[in-house]
This record gives structure tokens, sequence and C-alpha cells, in this order.
């Protein structure tokens, strides 16, 4: 097992080394350096486990750690810390770091520790992921599709630090979800990606998202009509099943059309949640596109409805949408003009914005109905490869 031990403090260094021979058989290169040199070290080096000692303080020195850690998903990370306060800790937590040990250490200590952290990585490593794609679409423009994908994909990375959630901008010309809940700057896009799909991996997915937090992250879509149109349906496919493999929930933001990169998408999904609002135009689309997803092979199974900015009192009943749709009302998503407004003014997450915001709610509750749907279809898995059915 090569493991890298990195510190600024030669005497250190030696000293952990030194103890570190005495109780393993690891294979062990010391490198002398800062914050700075652990990317490059790593790079170098790859090893399975990286030990790092050093007082991580600057928010800067965690960014540089944390494109590592993404950058190296098969490799384990201990922290070597003087003072692990609980802030502190969850943020080594959120970031992926193995482990976090107080200084200062022993030998024995940090050999099973070593030991521990390369176990769980081998695990997780070959633990085969196979992510949830779920597909979100509007029965008209306007229904709300790219504020709830986008505020659900945060919702859900919120709840579950150590889990990965995408979320992916089909609306390939003039998609703007990642400017719903972030500054936006983004280095490449859906139609960048399409470009070079050859050359597709889990690391040119992660480095290609506007990140909203270390765990979430939004591919844009393309920057103008032009790019738009040189995606085609086979690079919808290859990036979906990429992402499924490299995250545990992939949210696509679909445009209201069926054509054949939308149907991909939708071929993809598990479920496809279909956002409306409780008024006749809505409903007449509803109809509409619920009758083209019969034609494509979506049924009930796979098709959940949502009502989105749902009144009290309304004019017209949850009862006569199922009526006239013929399938059961998922959930519904309250009104709340001015707070989603700011939100998507600021670009700023509304459950951040506004915690006890009656939206932030069904948004969180929605994160948790899909966390508990997970749970049964895992352990349905589990069950099968033991009954073999
Ligand atoms: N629950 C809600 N309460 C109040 N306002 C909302 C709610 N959901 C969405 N909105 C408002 O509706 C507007 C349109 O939402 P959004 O852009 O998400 O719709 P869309 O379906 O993605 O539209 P498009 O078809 O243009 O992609 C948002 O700017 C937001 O202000
Ligand atoms: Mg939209």
């Amino acid at each position: 097992m090569k493991v890298v031990l990195i510190s600024p403090d030669q005497s250190e260094l030696g000293q952990i080394g030194s103890q570190l021979s005495a109780v393993g058989n690891f294979e062990l290169t010391p490198v002398q350096g800062s914050n700075h040199e652990v990317a490059s070290a790593v790079e170098r080096h790859q090893p399975d486990v990286l030990v790092v000692d050093g007082v991580y303080q600057e928010s800067s020195a965690f960014d540089q750690l944390e494109k590592t850690i993404v950058a190296n998903p098969g490799m384990a990370v201990i922290l070597l810390a003087k003072t692990l306060t609980p802030e502190f800790l969850l943020h080594m937590m959120r970031m992926g770091v193995t482990e976090v040990l107080p200084q200062p250490v022993n030998g024995p200590a940090l050999k099973e520790s070593i030991e521990r952290a390369r176990q769980r990585v081998v695990v997780k490593k070959t633990a085969h992921r196979q992510g949830r794609v779920v597909a979100m679409m509007g029965c008209k423009g306007g229904s709300g599709v790219t504020f709830l994908a986008a505020n659900l994909g945060y919702a859900v990375a919120s709840a579950n630090p150590n889990q990965r959630i995408i979320l992916i901008d089909l609306n390939l010309q003039g998609g703007d979800a990642e400017l719903f809940v972030s500054d936006g700057r983004s280095v490449s896009n859906v139609a960048s990606i399409a470009a070079e799909i050859n050359r597709l991996d889990s690391t040119l997915l992660e480095s290609s998202l506007v990140r909203v937090l270390p765990n979430y992250g939004v591919l844009a879509a393309a920057q103008d009509t032009h790019e738009a149109f040189s995606v085609k349906p086979e690079h919808v496919g290859q990036l979906i099943e990429v992402a499924s493999k490299s995250y545990d929930l992939v949210i696509l933001d679909v445009p209201r059309s069926v054509d054949p990169v939308t149907v991909k998408a939708l071929d993809r999904a598990s479920e496809i949640f279909v956002i409306l609002q409780m008024t006749l135009p809505f409903i007449r689309d509803a109809k509409k596109l619920l009758g083209d997803f019969r034609a494509l092979g979506y049924g009930p199974a796979k098709v959940r409805l949502i009502i989105n900015r749902y009144e009290k009192e309304p004019e017209i009943t949850i009862k006569d949408v199922q009526q006239t749709l013929g399938m059961p009302v998922y959930r519904t998503v309250p009104n709340s003009y001015r707070n989603v407004a700011t939100s998507v003014n600021q670009g700023v997450p509304i459950a951040k914005l506004a915690p006890r915001d009656p939206v932030t709610k069904a948004l969180m509750e929605m994160a948790d109905a899909l966390q508990q749907n997970k749970a049964v279809a895992d352990s349905k898995g589990w069950l099968a490869s033991l009954t073999g059915r």
C-alpha cells in the first residue's frame, strides 16, 4: 500500500515517518511541503492513502485539498490536526476527508487509521454506484421546473453530506439553472462536454460543474444556440451514463419539448417529475404531455405529478386535477412569491435564504422522500442479491 506523508515541518516528518516504519510495512513516501504542494505530490506519487500534517486555517488551503480529494476518489485522506472543533470536523467530513486524527499522533494509532481508511476506500471503490436519475419537466414554460430542480438538488445535498448530487441543465438553448443557486461562473457546459465526449470521465465531469456545495454541482446548458445544435442524443446518453456512475443523484432539468434529445434523457430517468400549476392552461397541457408519455411507454410507475405554487382553497381542487389527468398528485409546493423571487434574483438557494419558508419545508420533505425511496430500492437490491431474484 502506497502512503504519502506530507508535512511542512522536516522534524515532524522524520518523527512520524520513523514511527510509521516501526509499526507497518507501508511503502512510505515522506514529502516536505505546505498545503500548496499536496496536489502535485498526489499527482507524482499516486498514493492509496495520503496523510496530511499541517495547519489548515485558510479557506484557500481547504479549497485546494478538496479539489485533490474530488479528483482522486480512490485515495483515502487522513488529516492530522492540532485543534478539532465540531465545525472543523463537519467541514472535513463535507470535503470528503476519510479520517481526522488529533495531534500528537502515535505510530500504532496512525497505522490503524491508515488501514481503516484504506479499507473504506476499497469498499467504496468496489461498491457499484448506480446513481438515481430523476428528470423534471414542466407542462408549460414558467412552471417552476428550474427553480424546483436546482433547489431540490441543494436540499438533498445539504441534508446528506456524504452523497454526491449533480444537476444537468438540458435546456440547451438558453438554460440558466446554475444562476438559480450560485453566481454562476461556469468553465464548461453540456455542449463543451459533448464536443469531447470520448474524453468524458468522472474527473472531467466534476471539474466542469458550477459548484454550489462541496457535494453539489450544476452542469450548465450550452452558452449559445450554435453550440446547442452540436449536442446529439447519444452525447446526452453518455453524459447521463457517466453521471449516474459518479453521483448518487442525477437531476435533469428537461425542456418542454418531446424531441430526440429530451426523449433520450427521459428514457434514462427512473422517475419523471411533471411540474404544473393549478390553472386550466397548465392542466390542459399536462393532459397532452401525459398522452405523449403514454405513447413513449412512461406510465404511472415512472411519472409523478407535482403541483407548484399551490394556494390553499384553490378554484380547481386536487381531486379535479387527479380526475382530469387520471393520475394521483404526488406532491404540492406552496406559492411563496417574495422569498422565491429573492432567491431566484440573488442566486441563493431558498433553503439557505429562508430556512423556514413553506417552500423550503416542501423541498426538504421531497428530498427526504427521495432518500427513503432510495433506501427501499437499495435494500431490494441487497435482498435480490441474496435470494437471486
Ligand atoms: N413555489 C413558487 N412560489 C412562487 N414563485 C415561484 C415558485 N416556483 C417558481 N416560482 C417563480 O416562477 C418563475 C419561473 O420559474 P422557473 O424559471 O423555475 O420555471 P421553468 O419551468 O424552469 O421555466 P422555463 O420554461 O422558462 O424553463 C421563477 O422565476 C420564480 O420566481
Ligand atoms: Mg427552466
